[in-house]
């Protein structure tokens, strides 16, 4: 109870009401009266609380925070928010991907890690996972990817056999859904994993020369995961268990930070490299393009409002700033469109008026009107004109779309290189990355995955699969689904 005077209940529009309890009613046993215009303004307000939820990673949760720029970098971008001593005020989202807006925080699935910095030169918005890989490597497949991860037409239930259906008809995603299986596809909390790019951009120096790079946020906090039982008995008894600690941690003044490193390829060496290096299914070895440290990343403001700061947060890849491309990875080129439609969709066409949306750095647009708009507009609302309205800067337009494409119309992911298979780099996370213990785990739990309601043809499609990762993996399998 708050020992301050309560202020006055008022209507939306600022009119002090009568009640908060009783609506108007003709004598005290007779029938509600259509004028008590306050009552119907709850009622109209409360149907319309729910907005859609995101289509993939629906439940979430968030926090404000900053990047300070640690090491210098300038020879790599010359994006302000990366140049030595910048501290910049960002906005993160984590998430898991296919669970709907009330599912479960500890289910076993990726993670999402969305960051926005409000940049001096707009906002940048890098949208990655905590999963250095992905499932699928061109966009046509996602869609059919999210759907088998979600639920059955008929009875509404998510289903084993689906997601093991498309995995096993689907070989580029044993990277993956190796990683998946694995301890980290059950972080202890948000605050102990790290979070990627996954995806490769590009970065454009003040000399206009261009870089290949790879983000890597480490979390200062350690790695550490939880067990499928840990995970399912805390499903059971605190399905926010993430969304509460983060919140927790941050309230009680322990506030998690993330270091920031990169790989870096120089552009020419992407035509040569042993592997496709816009193949999202593929890391790029350390070994090769070693971590270089940029800043740190530090969370220290919870939202006040969930609704309006982390429901209403709309993170989009294509918001990239000077200094910061694409690159032509398919997925992420298929991305730059998807997010700002999902956008449109999900928050209506001026979301980015949203305040939690917002540059913090003036905005000299030619949008104009449209549900939501809450910016005034001032003449003159075309280009050219002779009326003193913003022009723009070719220079800047060219950031990032500076690489050479020729060739023949085709559906094909990729040309194949030397390396390029789709089942080495998950065979090397068993055998040179993982311990014995971290195996015998990884069986347990495929195993336990494959064991709930997976038919006999997708059985067998899985044990040629993971055999084809590790031979010792796939025989270890098959032999825990004999029992
Ligand atoms: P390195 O030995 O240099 O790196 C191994 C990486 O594996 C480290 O980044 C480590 O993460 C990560 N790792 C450790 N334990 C696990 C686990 N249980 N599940 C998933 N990842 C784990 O080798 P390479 O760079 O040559 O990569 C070898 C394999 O490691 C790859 O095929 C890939 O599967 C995996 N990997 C590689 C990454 C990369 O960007 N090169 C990133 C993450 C995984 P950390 O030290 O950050 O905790
Ligand atoms: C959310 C599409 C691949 C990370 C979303 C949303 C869509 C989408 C439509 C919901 C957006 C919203 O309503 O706000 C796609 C498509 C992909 C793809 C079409 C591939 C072609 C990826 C990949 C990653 C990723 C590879 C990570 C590297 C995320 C994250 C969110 C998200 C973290 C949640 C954003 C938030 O916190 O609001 N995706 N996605 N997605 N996606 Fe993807």
């Amino acid at each position: 109870m708050s020992d301050k005077p309560a202020k006055p209940t008022t209507t939306d529009g600022g009119i002090p009401v009568a009640s908060d309890e009783h609506s108007l009613t003709i004598g005290a046993d007779g029938p509600i009266v259509l004028h008590d215009h306050y009552l119907i303004e709850q009622m109209a307000n409360f149907n319309r609380e729910r907005i859609v939820e995101r289509q993939p990673h629906a439940k979430g949760g968030g926090a404000f925070g900053h990047f300070e720029v640690t090491k210098d970098v300038s020879a790599y971008t010359k994006a302000a928010v990366f140049q030595p001593g910048t501290k910049t005020d960002t906005l993160i989202r984590f998430s898991t991907v296919a669970g709907e807006r009330g599912s479960p925080d500890t289910w076993r699935d990726p993670r999402g890690f969305s960051l926005k910095f409000y940049t001096s030169e707009g906002n940048y918005d890098m949208v990655g996972n905590n999963t250095p890989v992905f499932f699928v490597r061109d966009p046509m497949k996602f869609q059919h990817f999210i759907r088998s991860q979600k639920r059955r037409a008929d009875n509404g239930l998510r289903d084993h056999d689906m997601q093991w259906d498309f995995w096993t008809l689907s070989p580029e995603s044993a990277h993956q859904v190796t990683w998946l299986m694995g301890d980290r596809g059950i972080p202890k909390t948000w605050r102990h994993m790290n979070g990627y790019s996954s995806h490769t951009y590009m970065w454009i120096n003040a000399k206009d020369e261009k870089f290949w790079v790879k983000y890597h946020f480490k979390t200062d906090q350690g790695i550490e995961c939880m067990t499928q039982d840990e995970a399912d008995s805390m499903a059971g008894k605190d399905g926010d268990y993430h969304r509460r600690d983060l919140f927790d941690s941050i309230k009680n003044g322990d506030y998690p930070s993330w270091t920031l490193h990169m790989q870096i390829m120089p552009f020419e060496d992407a035509k040569t490299y042993r592997l496709n290096p816009f193949d999202l299914t593929k890391v790029w070895p350390h070994s090769d393009y070693p971590l270089m440290e940029v800043g740190k990343l530090t969370l220290n403001r919870n939202p006040t409002d969930f609704h309006t700061e982390v429901e209403q947060a709309a993170f989009e890849p294509n918001n990239l700033v000077s200094g910061i491309g694409l690159s032509p990875d398919k997925m992420l080129l298929a991305r730059g469109f998807s997010y700002a439609d999902a956008h449109r969709h999900r928050l209506g066409v001026n979301y980015k008026q949203i305040p939690v949306n917002k540059p913090k750095c003036p905005v000299n647009s030619y949008s104009k009107d449209g549900v939501g708009r809450t910016e005034n507009v001032s003449d003159p609302v075309y280009a050219p004109n002779s009326y003193g309205g913003p022009e723009a800067d070719p220079q800047r337009g060219q950031d990032g779309t500076q690489w050479y494409a020729d060739g023949d119309m085709v559906r094909q992911a990729y040309t194949l290189r030397k390396d390029d298979d789709d089942f080495g780099q998950a065979g090397a996370l068993v055998r040179e990355v993982l311990n014995d213990e971290e195996r015998d785990r990884l069986v347990d739990n495929i195993v336990g995955h494959l064991s709930a309601g997976v038919s006999e043809r997708v059985l067998q499609r899985a044990i040629e699969y993971w055999c084809n990762v590790d031979k010792t993996l796939g025989d270890r399998i098959a032999k825990g689904l004999k029992g």
